[in-house]
Protein backbone atom coordinates (compact mmCIF):
# COMPACT_ATOMS: atom_id res chain seq x y z
CA UNK A 1 0.00 0.00 0.00
CA UNK A 2 2.57 2.33 1.02
CA UNK A 3 4.73 1.24 -2.12
CA UNK A 4 1.39 2.58 -4.36
CA UNK A 5 0.87 5.47 -2.35
CA UNK A 6 4.51 6.50 -3.16
CA UNK A 7 4.46 5.57 -7.10
CA UNK A 8 1.49 7.91 -7.51
CA UNK A 9 2.41 11.00 -5.37
CA UNK A 10 5.44 10.74 -7.44
CA UNK A 11 4.23 11.18 -10.59
CA UNK A 12 1.97 14.45 -9.61
CA UNK A 13 4.44 17.02 -11.59
CA UNK A 14 5.55 19.18 -9.24
CA UNK A 15 6.94 21.76 -11.99
CA UNK A 16 5.02 22.94 -14.66
CA UNK A 17 6.91 21.69 -17.35
CA UNK A 18 5.24 22.64 -20.90
CA UNK A 19 7.89 22.05 -22.99
CA UNK A 20 9.05 18.66 -22.81
CA UNK A 21 10.03 16.04 -24.90
CA UNK A 22 11.30 11.97 -24.03
CA UNK A 23 14.51 11.80 -26.47
CA UNK A 24 16.22 9.04 -26.91
CA UNK A 25 18.92 8.39 -24.47
CA UNK A 26 20.41 4.98 -25.37
CA UNK A 27 21.74 2.96 -22.03
CA UNK A 28 25.15 1.79 -22.69
CA UNK A 29 26.71 0.51 -19.23
CA UNK A 30 24.78 -0.11 -15.73
CA UNK A 31 25.95 -1.19 -12.09
CA UNK A 32 24.59 -1.99 -9.23
CA UNK A 33 28.34 -1.70 -7.34
CA UNK A 34 32.05 -1.04 -8.98
CA UNK A 35 34.43 -3.78 -8.98
CA UNK A 36 38.07 -3.30 -10.26
CA UNK A 37 40.85 -5.15 -12.29
CA UNK A 38 42.85 -6.16 -9.36
CA UNK A 39 46.56 -7.12 -10.09
CA UNK A 40 45.61 -10.55 -8.56
CA UNK A 41 42.87 -12.77 -6.63
CA UNK A 42 45.32 -12.41 -3.51
CA UNK A 43 45.27 -8.15 -3.60
CA UNK A 44 41.60 -8.38 -3.78
CA UNK A 45 40.53 -10.41 -0.84
CA UNK A 46 43.33 -8.93 0.83
CA UNK A 47 41.73 -5.22 0.15
CA UNK A 48 38.55 -6.90 1.02
CA UNK A 49 39.80 -8.23 3.99
CA UNK A 50 41.24 -5.39 5.67
CA UNK A 51 38.45 -3.34 4.32
CA UNK A 52 40.72 -1.14 1.77
CA UNK A 53 37.98 -2.06 -0.44
CA UNK A 54 34.33 -2.03 0.76
CA UNK A 55 32.27 -2.91 -2.33
CA UNK A 56 28.87 -0.69 -2.00
CA UNK A 57 30.93 2.49 -0.87
CA UNK A 58 32.44 3.32 -4.28
CA UNK A 59 30.49 5.40 -6.45
CA UNK A 60 31.43 7.09 -9.50
CA UNK A 61 30.84 11.29 -10.34
CA UNK A 62 32.98 12.99 -13.34
CA UNK A 63 33.25 11.22 -16.59
CA UNK A 64 35.36 12.27 -20.09
CA UNK A 65 36.60 10.44 -22.38
CA UNK A 66 39.19 10.07 -24.97
CA UNK A 67 39.11 8.06 -27.58
CA UNK A 68 38.05 4.52 -26.90
CA UNK A 69 38.14 5.57 -22.90
CA UNK A 70 35.56 6.43 -20.93
CA UNK A 71 37.60 7.79 -17.60
CA UNK A 72 35.48 8.16 -14.75
CA UNK A 73 36.69 9.26 -11.34
CA UNK A 74 35.67 8.53 -7.65
CA UNK A 75 35.93 10.17 -5.13
CA UNK A 76 36.53 9.40 -1.63
CA UNK A 77 33.15 10.14 0.77
CA UNK A 78 33.25 6.99 2.77
CA UNK A 79 35.94 5.03 3.61
CA UNK A 80 36.79 1.80 1.51
CA UNK A 81 37.35 3.60 -2.12
CA UNK A 82 40.73 1.65 -3.36
CA UNK A 83 40.97 3.44 -6.70
CA UNK A 84 39.88 7.34 -7.39
CA UNK A 85 40.92 7.59 -11.31
CA UNK A 86 40.09 4.58 -13.99
CA UNK A 87 38.70 4.44 -17.21
CA UNK A 88 36.18 1.22 -18.49
CA UNK A 89 35.98 0.84 -22.89
CA UNK A 90 33.62 3.32 -24.86
CA UNK A 91 30.55 0.77 -25.92
CA UNK A 92 29.98 0.23 -29.06
CA UNK A 93 26.17 0.83 -28.48
CA UNK A 94 25.69 -3.17 -26.48
CA UNK A 95 24.61 -2.89 -22.76
CA UNK A 96 27.59 -3.98 -20.62
CA UNK A 97 26.79 -4.79 -16.97
CA UNK A 98 29.30 -4.65 -13.86
CA UNK A 99 31.95 -3.82 -15.87
CA UNK A 100 35.34 -3.67 -13.99
CA UNK A 101 36.91 -0.70 -13.78
CA UNK A 102 40.72 0.14 -14.80
CA UNK A 103 43.00 1.86 -12.52
CA UNK A 104 44.56 4.75 -14.14
CA UNK A 105 47.11 5.49 -14.88
CA UNK A 106 48.20 2.57 -12.67
CA UNK A 107 47.47 1.08 -9.17
CA UNK A 108 50.76 2.61 -7.64
CA UNK A 109 49.15 6.12 -8.54
CA UNK A 110 46.13 5.33 -6.93
CA UNK A 111 47.44 3.59 -4.36
CA UNK A 112 50.15 4.76 -3.03
CA UNK A 113 48.67 7.95 -1.19
CA UNK A 114 51.44 8.27 1.91
CA UNK A 115 53.77 11.65 1.54
CA UNK A 116 50.55 13.53 -0.80
CA UNK A 117 51.85 11.45 -3.63
CA UNK A 118 49.59 10.07 -5.91
CA UNK A 119 45.89 10.50 -6.26
CA UNK A 120 43.90 11.48 -3.08
CA UNK A 121 40.38 11.99 -3.62
CA UNK A 122 39.46 13.26 -7.15
CA UNK A 123 36.37 14.36 -7.91
CA UNK A 124 36.18 15.56 -11.84
CA UNK A 125 38.72 16.27 -14.82
CA UNK A 126 38.63 17.79 -18.11
CA UNK A 127 40.68 17.02 -21.57
CA UNK A 128 41.92 19.47 -23.39
CA UNK A 129 42.51 19.45 -27.18
CA UNK A 130 46.08 18.25 -26.92
CA UNK A 131 45.03 15.16 -24.83
CA UNK A 132 45.84 16.53 -21.60
CA UNK A 133 43.79 15.26 -18.76
CA UNK A 134 43.53 18.42 -15.65
CA UNK A 135 42.64 16.77 -12.85
CA UNK A 136 41.19 18.34 -9.60
CA UNK A 137 42.30 16.00 -6.95
CA UNK A 138 40.37 18.37 -4.44
CA UNK A 139 37.70 16.41 -2.22
CA UNK A 140 38.58 17.22 0.71
CA UNK A 141 35.74 17.21 3.33
CA UNK A 142 36.51 14.05 5.59
CA UNK A 143 39.58 12.27 7.11
CA UNK A 144 39.87 9.88 3.63
CA UNK A 145 43.23 12.36 2.94
CA UNK A 146 45.01 14.84 4.79
CA UNK A 147 47.08 16.25 2.12
CA UNK A 148 46.03 19.90 0.23
CA UNK A 149 43.90 19.91 -3.28
CA UNK A 150 46.20 19.71 -6.15
CA UNK A 151 45.63 19.90 -9.91
CA UNK A 152 47.55 17.06 -11.73
CA UNK A 153 48.21 17.86 -15.70
CA UNK A 154 48.75 14.43 -17.02
CA UNK A 155 49.53 13.54 -20.96
CA UNK A 156 46.89 10.44 -21.86
CA UNK A 157 49.16 10.06 -24.98
CA UNK A 158 52.31 8.76 -22.91
CA UNK A 159 50.15 6.70 -20.76
CA UNK A 160 49.13 9.31 -18.24
CA UNK A 161 52.95 10.45 -17.75
CA UNK A 162 52.31 13.74 -15.34
CA UNK A 163 53.35 17.08 -17.10
CA UNK A 164 52.25 19.23 -13.94
CA UNK A 165 51.09 19.56 -10.94
CA UNK A 166 49.73 22.73 -9.19
CA UNK A 167 49.36 22.64 -5.16
CA UNK A 168 46.12 24.77 -4.18
CA UNK A 169 47.16 27.30 -0.88
CA UNK A 170 44.60 26.88 1.78
CA UNK A 171 43.31 30.37 0.89
CA UNK A 172 42.15 28.94 -2.42
CA UNK A 173 40.90 25.20 -1.70
CA UNK A 174 40.73 24.47 2.20
CA UNK A 175 42.96 21.28 2.69
CA UNK A 176 40.41 20.66 5.56
CA UNK A 177 36.88 21.48 4.12
CA UNK A 178 37.53 22.26 0.83
CA UNK A 179 35.40 20.55 -2.01
CA UNK A 180 36.90 20.92 -5.54
CA UNK A 181 33.92 20.11 -7.72
CA UNK A 182 34.13 20.43 -11.62
CA UNK A 183 36.72 22.46 -13.89
CA UNK A 184 35.97 23.52 -17.36
CA UNK A 185 39.20 24.31 -19.76
CA UNK A 186 39.68 27.61 -22.14
CA UNK A 187 43.01 27.68 -24.06
CA UNK A 188 43.61 31.29 -24.52
CA UNK A 189 46.07 33.25 -23.38
CA UNK A 190 48.27 30.66 -22.30
CA UNK A 191 45.77 28.59 -21.12
CA UNK A 192 43.13 28.65 -17.96
CA UNK A 193 41.04 25.93 -16.31
CA UNK A 194 37.49 27.30 -14.04
CA UNK A 195 37.18 25.61 -11.42
CA UNK A 196 33.99 25.33 -8.67
CA UNK A 197 34.43 24.69 -4.87
CA UNK A 198 31.67 23.67 -3.48
CA UNK A 199 32.53 23.78 0.15
CA UNK A 200 30.48 24.10 2.96
CA UNK A 201 32.79 26.64 4.54
CA UNK A 202 34.54 28.65 1.30
CA UNK A 203 32.40 28.39 -1.72
CA UNK A 204 33.91 30.14 -4.79
CA UNK A 205 34.88 29.97 -8.30
CA UNK A 206 38.98 29.11 -8.56
CA UNK A 207 40.49 31.07 -11.89
CA UNK A 208 43.78 29.23 -12.29
CA UNK A 209 46.03 30.51 -14.84
CA UNK A 210 48.60 27.77 -16.51
CA UNK A 211 51.17 30.37 -17.58
CA UNK A 212 51.58 32.07 -14.39
CA UNK A 213 51.41 29.27 -12.59
CA UNK A 214 48.83 31.12 -10.20
CA UNK A 215 45.22 30.92 -8.70
CA UNK A 216 42.44 33.49 -7.66
CA UNK A 217 38.88 32.87 -6.29
CA UNK A 218 35.70 34.91 -6.60
CA UNK A 219 33.17 34.23 -4.33
CA UNK A 220 29.75 36.15 -4.37
CA UNK A 221 26.29 35.40 -3.03
CA UNK A 222 25.44 34.30 -6.80
CA UNK A 223 27.26 31.08 -5.66
CA UNK A 224 25.54 30.28 -2.37
CA UNK A 225 22.35 28.23 -2.18
CA UNK A 226 19.09 29.39 -1.37
CA UNK A 227 17.12 28.58 1.50
CA UNK A 228 14.16 27.98 -0.89
CA UNK A 229 15.95 25.72 -3.06
CA UNK A 230 17.07 23.42 -0.09
CA UNK A 231 14.69 20.23 0.57
CA UNK A 232 14.55 18.55 -2.59
CA UNK A 233 13.73 14.82 -2.79
CA UNK A 234 15.38 12.13 -5.01
CA UNK A 235 14.51 8.35 -4.66
CA UNK A 236 13.67 9.15 -1.16
CA UNK A 237 16.39 11.25 -0.01
CA UNK A 238 16.03 14.59 1.24
CA UNK A 239 18.82 17.38 0.63
CA UNK A 240 18.90 19.11 3.43
CA UNK A 241 22.56 21.05 3.14
CA UNK A 242 22.22 24.47 1.34
CA UNK A 243 24.77 23.50 -1.58
CA UNK A 244 26.60 26.23 -3.18
CA UNK A 245 28.10 26.36 -6.57
CA UNK A 246 28.62 23.22 -8.45
CA UNK A 247 27.96 23.13 -12.23
CA UNK A 248 29.95 24.98 -14.59
CA UNK A 249 29.84 25.35 -18.77
CA UNK A 250 32.19 27.64 -20.73
CA UNK A 251 30.60 28.87 -23.93
CA UNK A 252 32.69 27.56 -27.76
CA UNK A 253 34.74 30.70 -29.46
CA UNK A 254 33.25 33.57 -30.09
CA UNK A 255 33.96 34.97 -33.83
CA UNK A 256 35.36 38.26 -31.94
CA UNK A 257 34.38 38.19 -28.15
CA UNK A 258 35.44 36.78 -25.15
CA UNK A 259 33.69 33.13 -23.96
CA UNK A 260 31.22 33.05 -21.30
CA UNK A 261 31.20 31.20 -18.30
CA UNK A 262 27.82 29.67 -17.42
CA UNK A 263 28.02 28.22 -13.35
CA UNK A 264 24.59 27.15 -10.63
CA UNK A 265 24.43 26.37 -7.23
CA UNK A 266 23.00 23.02 -6.33
CA UNK A 267 20.64 24.88 -4.27
CA UNK A 268 19.37 27.17 -6.58
CA UNK A 269 17.07 27.57 -9.92
CA UNK A 270 18.96 30.35 -11.47
CA UNK A 271 21.68 30.31 -14.16
CA UNK A 272 24.22 32.72 -13.54
CA UNK A 273 26.72 34.24 -16.16
CA UNK A 274 30.37 36.11 -16.23
CA UNK A 275 32.59 37.54 -19.09
CA UNK A 276 36.06 35.50 -18.95
CA UNK A 277 37.66 38.99 -19.60
CA UNK A 278 36.76 39.44 -16.45
CA UNK A 279 37.62 36.10 -14.57
CA UNK A 280 40.99 36.13 -16.70
CA UNK A 281 42.02 39.98 -15.16
CA UNK A 282 43.37 39.02 -11.47
CA UNK A 283 43.62 42.74 -10.32
CA UNK A 284 40.38 43.49 -11.03
CA UNK A 285 39.28 40.22 -9.54
CA UNK A 286 41.24 41.47 -6.31
CA UNK A 287 38.43 44.47 -6.31
CA UNK A 288 34.87 44.24 -6.03
CA UNK A 289 33.99 45.52 -9.54
CA UNK A 290 34.16 41.96 -10.55
CA UNK A 291 30.64 41.84 -9.11
CA UNK A 292 28.88 44.25 -11.76
CA UNK A 293 29.70 41.97 -14.30
CA UNK A 294 27.84 38.97 -12.54
CA UNK A 295 24.84 38.44 -14.82
CA UNK A 296 21.82 36.24 -13.79
CA UNK A 297 20.71 34.50 -17.13
CA UNK A 298 17.05 33.07 -15.76
CA UNK A 299 15.87 30.17 -14.16
CA UNK A 300 15.79 26.56 -14.63
CA UNK A 301 12.86 23.97 -14.45
CA UNK A 302 14.72 22.86 -11.34
CA UNK A 303 18.00 22.09 -9.19
CA UNK A 304 20.96 20.78 -11.29
CA UNK A 305 24.46 19.42 -10.72
CA UNK A 306 26.33 18.39 -13.94
CA UNK A 307 26.48 21.05 -16.73
CA UNK A 308 27.67 20.80 -20.56
CA UNK A 309 28.23 23.11 -23.18
CA UNK A 310 29.04 21.85 -27.13
CA UNK A 311 30.57 23.74 -29.50
CA UNK A 312 27.01 24.98 -30.72
CA UNK A 313 26.01 26.64 -27.91
CA UNK A 314 23.87 23.87 -26.76
CA UNK A 315 23.98 23.90 -22.95
CA UNK A 316 22.94 20.84 -21.21
CA UNK A 317 21.95 20.43 -17.59
CA UNK A 318 21.31 18.01 -15.28
CA UNK A 319 17.34 18.68 -13.46
CA UNK A 320 18.06 16.48 -10.21
CA UNK A 321 14.47 16.51 -8.48
CA UNK A 322 12.45 16.05 -11.76
CA UNK A 323 15.12 12.77 -12.90
CA UNK A 324 15.64 14.62 -16.18
CA UNK A 325 18.13 16.69 -19.06
CA UNK A 326 17.48 20.05 -19.86
CA UNK A 327 18.98 21.82 -23.12
CA UNK A 328 19.24 25.18 -23.46
CA UNK A 329 20.84 27.24 -26.68
CA UNK A 330 22.64 30.10 -25.01
CA UNK A 331 22.02 32.34 -28.26
CA UNK A 332 17.98 32.07 -27.85
CA UNK A 333 16.12 33.26 -24.93
CA UNK A 334 16.21 30.75 -21.79
CA UNK A 335 12.47 30.56 -22.08
CA UNK A 336 13.16 28.31 -24.70
CA UNK A 337 14.98 25.38 -22.58
CA UNK A 338 13.45 22.21 -23.11
CA UNK A 339 13.21 19.17 -20.62
CA UNK A 340 14.89 16.36 -23.50
CA UNK A 341 14.68 13.32 -21.13
CA UNK A 342 13.19 12.20 -17.60
CA UNK A 343 12.64 8.98 -16.42
CA UNK A 344 12.17 8.07 -12.43
CA UNK A 345 13.97 5.05 -12.98
CA UNK A 346 16.65 5.31 -14.79
CA UNK A 347 18.26 9.28 -14.28
CA UNK A 348 18.76 8.90 -10.69
CA UNK A 349 20.77 12.09 -9.86
CA UNK A 350 22.03 12.95 -13.40
CA UNK A 351 25.74 14.22 -12.68
CA UNK A 352 28.35 14.46 -15.21
CA UNK A 353 28.35 14.40 -19.19
CA UNK A 354 31.44 13.95 -21.67
CA UNK A 355 30.94 14.10 -25.68
CA UNK A 356 32.84 11.72 -27.82
CA UNK A 357 34.19 12.26 -30.70
CA UNK A 358 31.42 10.38 -32.73
CA UNK A 359 28.78 13.27 -31.74
CA UNK A 360 27.61 11.30 -28.80
CA UNK A 361 26.70 12.98 -25.77
CA UNK A 362 26.79 10.79 -22.86
CA UNK A 363 25.87 11.57 -19.76
CA UNK A 364 26.41 9.43 -15.86
CA UNK A 365 23.38 9.29 -13.28
CA UNK A 366 24.62 7.94 -9.87
CA UNK A 367 22.46 8.15 -7.42
CA UNK A 368 24.99 9.96 -5.60
CA UNK A 369 23.20 11.61 -2.89
CA UNK A 370 23.12 8.01 -1.00
CA UNK A 371 26.83 8.13 -0.76
CA UNK A 372 27.38 11.45 0.31
CA UNK A 373 24.72 11.47 3.30
CA UNK A 374 26.41 8.85 5.86
CA UNK A 375 23.16 8.07 7.45
CA UNK A 376 22.12 6.11 4.17
CA UNK A 377 22.85 2.91 4.90
CA UNK A 378 24.64 1.20 1.64
CA UNK A 379 23.50 -2.15 0.52
CA UNK A 380 24.60 -3.91 -3.06
CA UNK A 381 20.99 -4.27 -4.75
CA UNK A 382 19.60 -2.48 -7.80
CA UNK A 383 21.44 -0.99 -10.46
CA UNK A 384 22.67 2.59 -8.67
CA UNK A 385 25.18 3.88 -12.20
CA UNK A 386 24.05 4.26 -15.62
CA UNK A 387 26.05 5.62 -18.64
CA UNK A 388 23.42 7.00 -21.55
CA UNK A 389 24.55 7.92 -24.90
CA UNK A 390 22.38 10.89 -26.48
CA UNK A 391 23.27 11.90 -30.00
CA UNK A 392 23.74 15.40 -30.87
CA UNK A 393 26.25 15.27 -33.65
CA UNK A 394 28.62 17.79 -32.14
CA UNK A 395 31.70 18.53 -30.54
CA UNK A 396 32.51 20.03 -26.86
CA UNK A 397 32.56 23.14 -26.15
CA UNK A 398 36.51 23.64 -26.53
CA UNK A 399 36.34 22.93 -30.04
C1 LIG B 1 36.01 -8.34 -8.51
O1 LIG B 1 36.94 -8.41 -9.57
C2 LIG B 1 37.88 -9.47 -9.45
C3 LIG B 1 38.80 -9.39 -10.68
O2 LIG B 1 39.60 -8.24 -10.62
C4 LIG B 1 37.18 -10.80 -9.40
O3 LIG B 1 38.13 -11.82 -9.18
C5 LIG B 1 36.15 -10.80 -8.29
O4 LIG B 1 35.41 -12.00 -8.34
C6 LIG B 1 35.20 -9.62 -8.46
N1 LIG B 1 34.25 -9.59 -7.36
C7 LIG B 1 32.94 -9.64 -7.54
C8 LIG B 1 32.10 -9.61 -6.31
O5 LIG B 1 32.43 -9.68 -8.64
C1 LIG C 1 29.69 -4.67 -29.96
O1 LIG C 1 30.71 -5.49 -29.43
C2 LIG C 1 30.25 -6.76 -28.96
C3 LIG C 1 31.44 -7.50 -28.39
O2 LIG C 1 32.06 -6.73 -27.42
C4 LIG C 1 29.62 -7.52 -30.11
O3 LIG C 1 29.09 -8.75 -29.63
C5 LIG C 1 28.50 -6.70 -30.73
O4 LIG C 1 28.00 -7.34 -31.87
C6 LIG C 1 28.99 -5.31 -31.12
N1 LIG C 1 27.84 -4.52 -31.53
C7 LIG C 1 27.85 -3.68 -32.56
C8 LIG C 1 26.57 -2.89 -32.79
O5 LIG C 1 28.83 -3.51 -33.28
C1 LIG D 1 20.11 12.45 4.77
O1 LIG D 1 18.99 11.65 4.46
C2 LIG D 1 17.98 11.66 5.46
C3 LIG D 1 16.92 10.67 5.02
O2 LIG D 1 16.31 11.09 3.82
C4 LIG D 1 17.46 13.07 5.62
O3 LIG D 1 16.47 13.11 6.63
C5 LIG D 1 18.61 13.98 5.99
O4 LIG D 1 18.14 15.31 6.09
C6 LIG D 1 19.67 13.91 4.92
N1 LIG D 1 20.79 14.72 5.29
C7 LIG D 1 21.16 15.77 4.55
C8 LIG D 1 22.33 16.51 5.07
O5 LIG D 1 20.63 16.10 3.51
C1 LIG E 1 42.18 44.57 -15.62
O1 LIG E 1 41.24 45.37 -14.93
C2 LIG E 1 41.80 46.61 -14.55
C3 LIG E 1 40.78 47.29 -13.63
O2 LIG E 1 39.52 47.38 -14.23
C4 LIG E 1 42.12 47.41 -15.81
O3 LIG E 1 42.70 48.63 -15.46
C5 LIG E 1 43.11 46.59 -16.65
O4 LIG E 1 43.34 47.25 -17.88
C6 LIG E 1 42.58 45.22 -16.92
N1 LIG E 1 43.61 44.42 -17.57
C7 LIG E 1 43.37 43.76 -18.71
C8 LIG E 1 44.52 42.96 -19.23
O5 LIG E 1 42.31 43.80 -19.31
C1 LIG F 1 31.65 44.90 -16.72
O1 LIG F 1 30.78 45.80 -16.08
C2 LIG F 1 31.10 47.17 -16.32
C3 LIG F 1 30.20 48.03 -15.42
O2 LIG F 1 28.86 47.68 -15.62
C4 LIG F 1 30.95 47.47 -17.79
O3 LIG F 1 31.31 48.81 -18.05
C5 LIG F 1 31.88 46.53 -18.58
O4 LIG F 1 31.67 46.70 -19.97
C6 LIG F 1 31.60 45.08 -18.22
N1 LIG F 1 32.58 44.23 -18.88
C7 LIG F 1 32.28 43.11 -19.53
C8 LIG F 1 33.40 42.39 -20.17
O5 LIG F 1 31.15 42.68 -19.63
C1 LIG G 1 11.83 4.54 -17.99
O1 LIG G 1 12.72 3.72 -18.72
C2 LIG G 1 12.36 2.35 -18.67
C3 LIG G 1 13.47 1.56 -19.36
O2 LIG G 1 13.76 2.09 -20.64
C4 LIG G 1 11.02 2.16 -19.35
O3 LIG G 1 10.65 0.81 -19.27
C5 LIG G 1 9.99 3.01 -18.64
O4 LIG G 1 8.76 2.93 -19.31
C6 LIG G 1 10.44 4.46 -18.58
N1 LIG G 1 9.51 5.21 -17.75
C7 LIG G 1 8.95 6.35 -18.17
C8 LIG G 1 8.03 7.00 -17.19
O5 LIG G 1 9.18 6.83 -19.27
Amino acid sequence: MTKLLYFVCCFIPVFNIVNSVNRDFQLLHQWQFLNYTWPNYFTYKHALENRHYIPENNAPTGMKIYGDRIFLSLPKFRPGIPVTLAYISLSNGTLKTNELLTPYPNWISNYNTEKCKGFQSVQSMEIDKQGQMWIIDGVRINKETNCPAKLTIIDLKKNGMIIHEYIFPNEIALTHGGFVNDIVLDDSDGGFAYITDASSIDPGLIVYSLKKNYAWKLRDPSMFGEPEAVGFVVNGIKSNNLSPINGIALSPEGSCSEKTLFYCAQSSLKFYSINTKILKNESLCQTDQWRNNVTLVGKKQAQSGGLMMDNKGNLFYTLLPLYGIGEWNINKPISSSKVIYRNETMMVWPDSFAIDDNGYLHLMSTSINEFTNLSINLVIDNVKFRIFRYFTGTKSYMY
